[in-house]
């Protein structure tokens, strides 16, 4: 899920992972990859510990040459990573917290990028709620998805990112996605859709009604594991998932 910032990818992934963990039928991996943790609040998971936590332990070790050989550290950065992976009755969470710290550490990063790649084929499903704006998209964070899902809602900057990042995707190689599809969110009427679809060369995966089920979420902090099954917005995300395929 990607977008421009405060669009709603947090709230429609954990309507993913809601609708997703409903059905039963699949493995799913849910990755926080904003840094401001915004999927595990919305899902109510308690983040103990990140994979930015991770690195950055492993950092200091290495700078005060505590570790051993490789072999070891590579042990200990998979039972590491395993131990930030929050796992729930329907579905398992990872928070990445900092994308990448500064300084270039970049074996730890690459280590770490492997051993998230294994992880994830312990899985049928992973979805990630992505930072907002095209940076994620230039840094990489998302290599390799089947569905590039680009979030906005009415405004003509959060159509402009949603267009941007297809674009740096598809011209800069960024992203190697099989599919990509607009999600419009915060919408008042069909005619409204009508109007942009009418405006920008994208495919429509769906649309959202401005909710005030949503709003009243938002406003109590609940978490989106309690929002109902049938409700509009649930029946837009299940259609979504059935025209992607999960
Ligand atoms: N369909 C909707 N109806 C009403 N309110 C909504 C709807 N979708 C999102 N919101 C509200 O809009 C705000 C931003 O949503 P959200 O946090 O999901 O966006 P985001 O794209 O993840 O933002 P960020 O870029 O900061 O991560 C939240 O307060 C959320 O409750
Ligand atoms: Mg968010």
């Amino acid at each position: 899920m990607c977008g421009k910032g405060g669009v709603g990818k947090t709230t429609t992934a954990a309507l993913m992972v809601k609708a997703m963990a409903d059905r039963g039928n699949k493995k799913i991996l849910a990755i926080d990859a904003d840094p401001a943790i915004g999927l595990s609040y919305a899902l109510g998971i308690k983040v103990v510990k990140t994979v930015d936590d991770v690195r950055n332990n492993l950092i200091e070790n290495i700078r005060e040459e505590k570790t051993d050989d490789k072999a070891n550290t590579l042990h200990k950065l998979d039972y590491e990573i395993f131990d930030a992976l929050v796992e729930n009755k329907n579905f398992a969470l990872l928070a990445i917290g900092r994308p990448e710290g500064e300084g270039c550490y970049c074996q730890v990063n690459h280590l770490l990028k492997d051993i998230i790649e294994s992880l994830s084929k312990n899985f049928d499903v992973i979805i990630i709620d992505g930072e907002a704006g095209i940076e994620q998209i230039n840094r990489r964070v998302m290599k390799n998805v089947d569905h590039l899902i680009l979030v906005s809602d009415t405004s003509a900057k959060g159509l402009n990112v949603a267009k941007t990042i297809k674009k740096v995707a598809h011209d800069n190689k960024a992203v190697d996605y099989k599919s990509t599809g607009l999600l419009l969110n915060r919408i008042k009427d069909k005619e409204e859709v009508n109007t942009i679809m009418n405006q920008v060369d994208l495919n429509l995966l769906g649309w959202i009604p401005e909710d005030d089920l949503i709003r009243e979420y938002d406003f109590k902090g609940k978490p989106y594991l309690d929002f109902p099954k049938v409700s509009p917005a649930s029946e837009v995300i299940h259609n979504i998932l059935d025209s992607i395929g999960i």
